[in-house]
């Protein structure tokens, strides 16, 4: 007789690897399993046991590095961390590239070998805005789901950041009043570019979630259609902000050529203040962190009891979870 209650006898929805909301075959019930898992996040200590985590990082991390370990150390993983660009030997990601440079291994040597030592990778590799093909077609997480030997989970990649994007949707669904809430993604200024990776997964989660999706920005800052389908275009910031539910603020660089990857506005009016969100329906402010206060948002915003920046960053634990947790069913 089966028991259903026995983890390794439950039907599961596997997943071989995480890079979009596609993954996750249906985003209601995977909500629904992350709020579960949140009531009880140690309930699957075993499914992780003599399973090791190796997280490797191109690009710097905060909230990632830290929640996705602590959700693995959940389910009971063990936990490998490498800074690519800090101790590891320069990765040459290019094929036929003569190697007299300063790069002494290849990626096709170097992701092989990495998927020796563990059951599971996460990765974190932002674009490069050097070529946008090469971006867009996410070369470098693609290398290593398909040369490693092992489940690969996106921890931010060149055009999207799913565990981001997861942990959104689950803190809308946490605070939202109605069905379909109004949700506004807006642009903001900032100093250096941005990749697209926050907004674009944001966009295509949120249209995916069936909310009332507005992507507001000046001109020129047009994301990827790919992501944005089912979501209105609003070149109005205040118009787009009238009787929203959520602010999610986001600076990104250009995505259309020929500026791709370029700054197009350092546009100070952009910034959310206090004066904007008050033509909102008291809406919760909300932003993927790190932040660049008085650039992005004031100091009264951020700080208000309408945001929930911080609540954010503690659902990525949650997602990581979520996602760790269905990868690690696959590999019973
Ligand atoms: N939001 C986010 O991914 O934060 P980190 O870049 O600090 O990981």
């Amino acid at each position: 007789m089966i028991d259903k209650n026995n983890i390794y006898t439950k039907k599961y929805i596997f997943m071989r690897n995480f890079t979009s909301v596609h993954d996750l075959n249906n985003l209601k019930d995977a909500i629904k399993e992350a709020l579960e898992i949140k009531k009880d996040r140690f309930a699957y200590q075993e499914l992780g046991k003599n399973k090791t985590l190796l997280m490797i990082f191109f690009n710097s991390s905060l909230r990632t590095r830290l929640s996705t370990q602590k959700a693995a150390l959940n389910l009971g993983m063990n936990v490998i961390v490498l800074d690519v660009n800090q101790g590891a030997w320069k990765l040459e990601t290019e094929r036929g590239v003569i190697m007299d440079g300063d790069k002494p291994e290849h990626l096709l040597e170097a992701v092989p070998v990495m998927g020796c030592y563990c059951d599971v990778i996460g990765v974190r590799a932002f674009a490069s805005f050097k070529n946008k093909e090469d971006d867009y077609s996410e070369k470098i997480i693609n290398q290593f789901i398909k040369y490693s030997g092992r489940p690969v989970f996106s921890m931010e990649a060149a055009t999207g950041h799913p565990l981001q994007a997861f942990a959104d949707i689950i803190t809308i669904e946490e605070h939202k009043t109605k069905a379909r809430p109004k949700v506004v993604l807006t642009w903001a200024p900032h100093p250096r570019a941005l990749p697209q990776a926050v907004p674009n997964s944001f966009a295509q989660w949120a249209v995916a979630a069936d909310y009332d999706v507005v992507i507001t920005h000046p001109k020129g800052y047009e994301l990827s259609k790919e992501f944005t389908q089912g979501a209105t275009i609003e070149y109005d910031q205040e118009k787009a902000f009238k009787d929203a539910d959520f602010i999610y603020a986001k600076n990104w660089a250009a995505f259309e050529d020929p500026n791709y990857g370029q700054i197009l506005s350092s546009d100070r009016s952009w910034t959310v203040d206090s004066k904007k969100m008050a033509l909102t329906n008291n809406a919760y402010f909300m932003h993927c962190l790190p932040v660049r206060r008085n650039m992005i948002v004031s100091d009264d915003v951020i700080e208000s009891e309408r945001s929930i920046v911080i609540k954010e960053a503690a659902n990525r634990e949650i997602s990581a979870q979520t996602v760790l947790k269905r990868i690690l069913e696959g590999l019973k």
